[in-house]
């Protein structure tokens, strides 16, 4: 990991199994954690979070950097998604971002 930033799991123990492609899997979390990262040149934690939530399952990639202003969030997200996160006050939630 770069230095200064450190790097927290923090995963459920029981999560179901995923049907995913696990190459895709790996390229979203692989293109998440370098955003991350390139949010954080001074340093900051880096958070993997996996939750269970009754039918579905959550991997969280989240970061302790810049964030996100309007301007850059309206161009990464569908409208939909962006209102909820909007709303929500979220910067980014990857799940959703595999759909994308
Ligand atoms: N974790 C993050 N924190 C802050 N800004 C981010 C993050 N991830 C992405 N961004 C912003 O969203 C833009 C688009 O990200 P991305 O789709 O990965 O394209 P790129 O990295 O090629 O610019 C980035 O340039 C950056 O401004
Ligand atoms: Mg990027």
């Amino acid at each position: 990991m770069k230095e200064g930033i450190e790097l927290v799991r923090d995963l459920s123990p029981d999560l179901p199994e995923v049907h995913a492609d696990p190459s895709q899997l790996n390229q979203v979390l692989v293109n998440l954690v370098i955003n991350a990262v390139q949010a954080m040149p001074s340093g900051g934690r880096l958070t993997l979070r996996t939750l269970r939530d009754k039918d579905h399952v959550s991997l969280i990639v989240e970061d302790t950097g810049t964030g996100m202003d309007g301007e850059v969030l309206k161009k990464s997200t569908p409208h939909s998604l962006r209102r909820r996160m909007w709303d929500k006050g979220l910067a980014w939630a990857c799940p959703s971002s595999m759909e994308l």
